[in-house]
């Protein structure tokens, strides 16, 4: 079992935007999620926490704000920054968990997306984050929040096994394993050499993290949570700092 960033580093980085489709089409579909998670055309600071090769962040600074993107894997930095040519977005190479000692200014909208919530190491983390989140936002500032439900829908028998994407040299199979705490995600690539398929696997440890728990945990941070959905399979929480 490998820790999540050595398993971005080293399997998930070089696939990560072909895994999503086409960046293209991943860039619009979270344009249009984050306009109606209400995050409008504006001006001032937006941060993107794990924000990989630039899936939000590049809506964002297409929206009008400042983008600070913090990811602990370079590689998908690399590829953001050829992504974002002149907009503007600075990255941060990094562990979210230590974003604020970046940030010398206050944010008008924090985000977490695409399912980075579950890689924290534990549920303190987690508290940790939603503290200093509180501690960067200005007053009405918002963070959004989306990530998966490995609580209350435990996939069960064949249905751990789930086909990501493929195409005539690479197929991405992944497969779920249920603990207590954590589900343990096994990405199975198969790449073409020649005429053979040669196999890769690694795995990592995905927190599950309860949608009641972490709306209590918001509240006792000092947001007011003032979206709770689910939108294409993601939970997704906007909080409000009053
Ligand atoms: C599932 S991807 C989501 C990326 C992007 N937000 C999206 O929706 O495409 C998770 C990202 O978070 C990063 N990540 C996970 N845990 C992190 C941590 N503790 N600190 C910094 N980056 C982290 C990974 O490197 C990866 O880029």
């Amino acid at each position: 079992m490998s820790t999540a960033k050595d398993h971005y580093d080293q399997q998930l980085a070089s696939i990560y935007s072909w895994m999503a489709g086409t960046p293209e089409a991943a860039i619009k579909r979270n344009h249009d999620l984050l306009r109606q998670l209400g995050v409008n055309t504006s001006q001032g600071v937006a941060i993107d926490l794990g924000s990989g090769s630039g899936f939000q962040s590049i809506p964002l600074a297409e929206l009008g704000f400042s983008v600070i993107a913090v990811d602990f894997c370079e590689a998908l930095l690399s590829e953001l920054r050829d992504r974002a040519g002149n907009l503007p977005i600075r990255t941060i190479h990094d562990n979210i968990l230590n974003f604020s000692k970046h940030v010398e200014v206050e944010a008008q909208v924090v985000v977490c997306m695409g399912d980075t919530l579950t890689h924290l190491e534990s549920l303190d983390s987690v508290q940790s984050l939603l503290w200093s989140v509180n501690g960067v936002l200005a007053t009405s500032g918002k963070f959004i929040l989306t990530f998966r439900d490995y609580v209350s829908a435990e996939l069960q028998g064949n249905q751990r096994f789930i086909p990501v994407q493929s195409d005539e040299s690479t197929i991405l199979t992944c497969f779920l394993e249920y603990r207590e705490n954590v589900v343990d995600v096994y990405d199975l690539i198969y790449r073409k050499e020649g005429d053979r398929w040669k196999l890769t696997t690694s795995s990592y440890p995905k927190l599950r993290i309860d949608r009641n728990w972490i709306c209590d945990r918001l509240e006792k941070s000092g947001f007011d949570v003032i979206q709770n959905t689910v939108i294409n399979g993601m939970i997704c929480l906007v909080a409000e700092k009053p």
